[in-house]
């Protein structure tokens, strides 16, 4: 079975032999994987709605694997019970949403090894949920498909701190692993941010406008970090 490199990015921070909930499967092609690579032990395999559920279903039945990896219909991580896993994947959902149901179970948050979270869209608000609420970030990597880039952190409990806002941005970890996406990440990124500082600059009164100074200043920033690489 081939994955997607975002996928195939999420299971690698999977370690062997290990109890595996993956939060919102939909197609359940992760979990699948995990078990035919002899990665994982065993998976639950959850989601919040009937379609994508049945959907995985009926794929782990065509691969045989339902004596392997059970599916369980429910929100977030209320389908678990304490200590029944001891890593989750939470993938292809909002930052805000992977912080709301991480907070919505601390019961069961507080026996889990690794988490794994894959934000599609609010990185920044996830990893700052995360600095304030007990939990470290312990490694990321990056995955592009086609022109967009995806981050995969892996996360433990405990206590982390973070010396600069720019690493709720830009995960610090994949600045020390000089993650290979890394520069043309940043590079989008800059891109991104000229952009919008050149509409300020035709627009409006650059010296007197707050967000334009703050948009520079995290420009300069992101472009020293682009060059250290
Ligand atoms: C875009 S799909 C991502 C599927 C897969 N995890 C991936 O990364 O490719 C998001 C899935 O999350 C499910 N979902 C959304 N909110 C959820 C929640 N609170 N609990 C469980 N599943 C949820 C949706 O029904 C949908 O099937």
């Amino acid at each position: 079975m081939r994955l997607s490199p975002r996928l195939k990015t999420i299971s690698k921070f999977v370690e062997k032999d290990t109890l595996v909930a993956d939060i919102g499967t939909d197609h359940g092609y992760i979990p699948v994987y995990l078990i035919e690579k002899g990665i994982a032990k065993e998976v639950i395999a959850s989601d919040v709605n009937k379609a994508p559920l049945e959907s995985a279903k009926g794929y782990i039945l065509k691969k045989g694997l339902e004596n392997k990896i059970e599916t369980r219909l429910g929100n977030g991580l209320k389908v678990l019970k304490p200590r029944e896993v001891d890593t989750v994947i939470i993938a292809g959902m909002g930052g805000i949403l992977i912080s709301e149901i991480l907070s919505e179970s601390s019961m069961i948050v507080k026996d889990i090894k690794n988490f794994i979270l894959q934000p599609m869209v609010a990185s920044e608000q996830l990893r700052r949920y995360l600095y304030n609420n007990n939990f470290k970030i312990i490694d990321e990597k990056l995955a592009k498909e086609d022109n967009r880039y995806y981050e995969i952190i892996k996360v433990q409990l405990g206590k982390d701190n973070i010396e600069d806002p720019i690493f709720l941005e830009i995960g610090k970890k994949l600045l020390e692993n000089k993650d290979p996406l890394l520069d043309s990440f940043l590079a989008k990124k800059l891109k991104k941010i000229r952009k919008i500082l050149k509409n300020i600059e035709e627009n409006g009164n650059v010296f007197r406008n707050d967000k334009y100074n703050k948009l520079k200043i995290k420009y300069n920033k992101i472009k020293r970090m682009k060059e250290s690489i």
